[in-house]
């Protein structure tokens, strides 16, 4: 069984961040979203895959290699323009050759991995597995209306939903999919939907298995998704502390301080993570927080956030909360006169006063 990752697409609901990066490279404690797929194919035992990449192509190969970090095979798939998902996988046809795989949507994080999942769609063998969950916005999904055990109808972010079961991510095919997505036309958005794929294979009586999942699952697309995965997985980290704290600094619950990280004079309340080489001085980080490396927190108090790489927050005066900060961003206190805000901000970038 091969496995296939989509990782093109434009990421326009993560910007600015999305503008210079690719959105399954933002990082959920500290590690990319599109590794957290990588290593639920890689433990369902799948060595070979396909990964589709669009304008952020260079990002990605740099980012991920040829795989041999995780001991399996990676090969580029490029598309075009973001075409839609079945259209990535009508491009995947050569790489596929005919083998069942696993697609993996590369913005999507499952808690419990897809391994039982894999194994029963080997032992069961129907020609489609899909995933399903309940959500409170199945208007922002695709949607299944079941019958019992049986799948009636898919359609893609319905404007009046049949049922609040959202597709997951995750997908499960054998080579009947081609002749779907070769027979379906793109939908009012322009794209070829593998929703449509879908249903056209429950039209021509082909199986399509429906499966409930039960642990989380998040689609990281958006500001408050990413930072809800961020807060998930933190949930399951366990302390590690290899940086120097000092002795005016509290550390508690679980929390992961890698190499080379300062800790002076602060408070760090776990689940949180302070990446290499980052310094935290005269400051609290509290719990939900992942600092990546090479940053300075600086008299500054922050929680439930994510700051990446090479950023600066210094002497804010109230508690940063809920917010994701990107690489090498600069925050700071302008002087006491003139009483100003001073702003260089980019393009669709968002900043809330009190
Ligand atoms: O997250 C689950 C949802 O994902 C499903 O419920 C929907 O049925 C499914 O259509 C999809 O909806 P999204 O609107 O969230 O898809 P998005 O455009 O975010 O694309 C998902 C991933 O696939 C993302 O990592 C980008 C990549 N992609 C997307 C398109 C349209 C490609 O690689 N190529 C593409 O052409």
């Amino acid at each position: 069984m091969k496995g296939l990752i989509l990782s093109g697409g434009k990421g326009t609901r993560l910007r600015p961040l999305t503008f210079t990066q690719a959105k399954q490279l933002v990082p959920v404690a500290n590690k990319p979203v599109l590794f957290y797929g990588i290593e639920a194919l890689q433990e369902a035992g799948i060595e070979e895959i396909g990964i589709v990449v669009g304008d952020t192509k260079d990002e990605i190969k740099a980012a991920v290699g040829d795989g041999s970090q995780w001991g399996i095979k990676i090969t580029y798939i490029e598309q075009e323009a973001p075409l839609g998902l079945a259209h990535a996988v009508k491009i995947s046809e050569e790489f596929l050759d005919k083998e069942p795989f696993v697609m993996y949507l590369g913005d999507n994080i499952l808690k419990s991995g897809i391994k039982s999942l894999v194994d029963e769609f080997k032992e069961k063998k129907p020609n489609s597995l899909i995933l399903l969950t309940e959500v409170p916005n199945p208007q922002m999904f695709g949607v299944a209306e079941l019958d019992g055990e049986r799948v009636k109808r898919l359609v893609e972010k319905p404007k009046k939903p049949a049922s609040n079961l959202a597709l997951v991510g995750v997908y499960m095919f054998d080579s009947h999919i081609f002749e779907a997505v070769n027979a379906i036309k793109p939908s009012w958005r322009n794209e070829l939907e593998i929703t449509d794929a879908i249903q056209y294979l429950i039209e021509h009586g082909l199986v399509v298995h429906p499966h409930l999942v039960s642990g989380w699952w998040k689609d990281t697309g958006k500001l408050e998704d990413i930072l809800d995965a961020n807060r998930l997985i933190l949930e399951r980290i366990t302390r590690q502390v290899e940086g120097q704290v000092d002795e005016e600094s509290k550390v508690s619950g679980e929390v992961i301080i890698e190499k080379d990280v300062r800790v002076e004079n602060s408070i760090i309340r776990g689940p949180a993570i302070i990446g290499a080489k980052t310094e935290v001085i005269h400051a609290y980080v509290g719990p939900f927080t992942s600092i990546q490396k090479e940053c300075r927190i600086v008299r500054t108090e922050i929680e439930n956030s994510i700051v990446l790489q090479g950023s600066e927050i210094c002497d804010i005066g109230s508690r940063i909360d809920e917010s994701l900060i990107g690489r090498e961003t600069k925050i700071y206190k302008c002087p006491p006169k003139p009483s100003v805000y001073r702003f260089m901000v980019g393009d669709k970038s968002e900043i809330g006063i009190k």
